[in-house]
C-alpha cells in the first residue's frame, strides 16, 4: 500500500495535441508534445493506478503499464474519454484545439488558377475537462486541467479552475523564453480550493512523480474523512 497507494483506482489522462481535419490531407494542429501528459499517465500507474491515456498523435513513446487509446481530433478525444467508465481520477494535460472546420471537405480542397484562396470556417470544439468536471454523479472523485498561459499566469488559471469546474489547475508559463513547450522542463503553480502552491523548475518527469503523490496524498486524505 506504502509503495501502490493508487492500486485500485481508475485514473484517466489525456495528452498530446489533437488535430482537426480540413480535409483528407489537410488539418489545424498545435505544437504540444505529449512529454508532460505522458510523464504523469506513467507516474500515475507507477503508484499502482489503473490508467488510460487518451493521446492525440505525438511523437513520445507509449508509457509502459497503461493503456493507450490513440485518437486525432477533439471529438475523438471526448468520445474516448467517456468510454474510458468510471474514473477516480481525470487528468486534461492535452492541448486540445479549440476549433475545428466547421464542414471538413470529404475530398481534397483543389487550387483554381486565378481563384481567391478558400475561406476557412470554423467551430468551437467540445471542452472535454469542462464536460469531466460537470459529469454529474459520473464525475471522477478529482478532477485536474493544466493552464498554459504567457501572462498573468496564476490569476488566468485561479477564474480557468472556476470556469470549468475542477479541482485543481496546473499553471505553467509557456511564453516562448521559458522554452516549456516541447522542452524538458516546467515550472508550475498548483492552484487548488485552498490556494496557490509555486513549484520550483522541475524536469516534466519530476512535475509528473510530484503531482502523481499529491494526488495520491489527496486520495487518502479525502477517504479518511
Ligand atoms: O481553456 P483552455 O484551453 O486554456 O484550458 C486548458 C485546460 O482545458 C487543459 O487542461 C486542457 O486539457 C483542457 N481542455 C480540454 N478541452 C478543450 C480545451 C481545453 O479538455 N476543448
Amino acid at each position: 500500500v506504502r509503495d501502490r497507494p493508487l492500486a485500485g483506482k481508475r485514473a484517466l489522462v489525456t495528452s498530446g495535441p489533437t488535430r482537426e481535419a480540413l480535409d483528407p490531407v489537410r488539418f489545424i494542429s498545435n505544437h504540444s508534445s505529449g512529454k508532460q501528459g505522458h510523464a504523469i499517465a506513467a507516474a500515475l500507474a507507477e503508484l499502482g493506478a489503473d490508467v488510460t491515456l487518451v493521446s492525440g498523435p505525438v511523437a513520445v513513446p507509449d508509457p509502459h503499464g497503461v493503456k493507450v487509446v490513440k485518437i486525432e481530433s477533439a471529438d475523438q478525444m471526448l468520445a474516448a474519454c467517456l468510454d474510458a467508465g468510471a474514473l477516480d481520477i481525470a487528468v486534461c494535460a492535452a492541448a486540445v484545439a479549440d476549433w475545428k472546420a466547421a464542414r471538413p471537405a470529404t475530398g481534397k480542397i483543389k487550387k483554381k488558377a486565378g481563384a481567391p484562396p478558400p475561406a476557412l470556417e470554423l467551430a468551437p470544439n467540445p471542452d472535454i475537462l469542462a464536460t469531466l468536471s460537470k459529469a454529474g454523479p459520473k464525475r471522477p472523485a478529482l478532477v485536474v486541467g493544466f493552464a498554459a498561459e504567457t501572462e498573468n499566469v496564476v490569476a488566468n488559471a485561479i477564474d480557468k479552475r472556476i470556469r470549468k469546474g475542477c479541482d485543481w489547475i496546473v499553471a505553467n508559463d509557456v511564453s516562448p523564453a521559458t522554452g516549456t513547450f516541447g522542452g524538458e522542463r516546467n515550472t508550475v503553480h498548483l492552484i487548488t480550493a485552498a490556494g496557490t502552491e509555486d513549484w520550483p523548475p522541475l524536469g516534466k518527469g519530476d512535475v509528473a512523480g510530484r503531482l502523481a503523490g499529491r494526488i495520491a496524498l489527496h486520495l487518502a486524505e479525502a477517504a479518511r474523512k
